[in-house]
């Protein structure tokens, strides 16, 4: 099967444009020739500098509870990445009484503005941006067993261990899949895990950290877990992938290495052996055992994992986030 080509110029909206995933899949999306509606706010001048964005991009402003802009975005588009969503930093803040506004409603609430939007539209197709947060907060998952894409992190257990994140995740995936089972939207779920590689925005996203933290950390004890990884332009060409294929269908799980904190921090420092990288690592015997293969048979393919670190720590170098070491 052949991807389908963009001989006309095709339409398609991005939600969140200016954020870290969706910067990517804007330039790309603009790199094959789609025309591109945006909605973000002021932090969009990266976005005007893309190739092809003097001709082919245009920006809405429109935040997820705003039903009638979005509508605005979305009209004349034939499809939707809906990307946008809080990616709070560890835990939110006073989260008993701020999770429900700060990320449930526009999670959940705007996941479902997005989607009658683009009933309204008439999109032909729409991507919906979950995460593994949706997948592996599952402690009734068998425990040697890989998660696929039929495990789904437990409402109850999100509760419970104050995860809010991964409860937003969870109840905004299930409302796009629900969604999807009435049969008037062609809606595709993928769920990336902790994206990681060169940043096209002006300003640090949360998953960012990670790589941040492992480089400047010298003085600090380090959790060694196990952590799964993709990286940002692969889970950008895996959106356009679902997005062009029109045999995709469900869900995918977009995850390329597991790998432990202390054995990515000595990779790290096989490349740049100059940073500051903790010395001093505690055990942590939970090990992530998710599965793309269901994304790799539709034809997705990642980058090496020192090719991803490599171009991250020089995308931060030149950026000034971190002075050379
Ligand atoms: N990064 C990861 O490790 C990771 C892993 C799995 C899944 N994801 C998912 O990937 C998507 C993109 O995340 P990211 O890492 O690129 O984070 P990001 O850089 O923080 O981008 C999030 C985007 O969502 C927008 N947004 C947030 N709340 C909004 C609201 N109420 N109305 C309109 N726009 C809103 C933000 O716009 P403003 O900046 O204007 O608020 C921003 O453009 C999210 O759905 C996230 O859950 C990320």
């Amino acid at each position: 099967m052949t991807m389908r080509s963009v001989e006309e110029k095709e339409r398609v909206c991005v939600t969140g444009a200016g954020g870290y995933v969706a910067s990517w899949l804007v330039k790309f999306l603009l790199l094959k020739g789609y025309m591109v509606h945006g909605t973000s706010d002021e932090k969009n001048a990266h976005l005007k500098k893309l190739e092809n964005a003097s001709e082919n991009l245009q920006l809405f402003k429109a935040d997820l509870l705003d039903y009638e802009g979005l509508c605005a975005a979305i009209a004349g588009c034939t499809g939707v990445f809906h990307v946008a969503c809080p990616v709070p930093v560890g835990s939110v803040p006073n989260p008993e009484a701020r999770f429900q506004v700060d990320l449930i409603e526009p999670a959940v609430v705007g996941t479902r503005n997005v989607l009658d939007a683009c009933l309204k539209a008439k999109a032909k197709k729409v991507v919906v941006v979950s995460s593994i947060a949706a997948v592996g907060l599952n402690p009734n998952w068998p425990k040697n067993q890989v998660m696929d894409e039929n495990c789904w992190s437990d409402k109850e257990a999100c509760k419970a261990t104050k995860n809010f994140y991964s409860l937003a995740k969870t109840m905004a995936e299930t409302e796009a899949l629900e969604y999807a089972e009435k049969g008037e939207l062609d809606i595709v779920t993928v769920c990336p895990s902790i994206v990681i590689g060169p940043m096209l925005q002006p300003t640090i996203n949360a998953s960012s950290l990670l790589l941040l933290a492992l480089l400047t950390d010298g003085h600090k004890t380090v959790e060694d877990t196990d952590r799964p990884l993709v990286d940002v332009r692969d889970v950008a060409e895996a959106l356009m992938l679902v997005y062009e294929k029109p045999e995709a269908k469900g869900r995918y799980i977009c995850t390329s290495y597991q790998i432990k904190m202390q054995a990515l921090a000595h990779k790290l420092k096989g490349i740049f052996p100059n940073y500051s990288y903790s010395k001093s690592f505690t055990e942590d015997d939970y090990e992530a055992n998710l599965s793309s293969e269901r994304l790799q048979k539709l034809g997705w393919k990642y980058r090496p994992l020192e090719e991803i670190l490599r171009d991250a720590v020089m995308n931060y170098e030149e950026k000034g986030i971190l002075h050379k070491a």
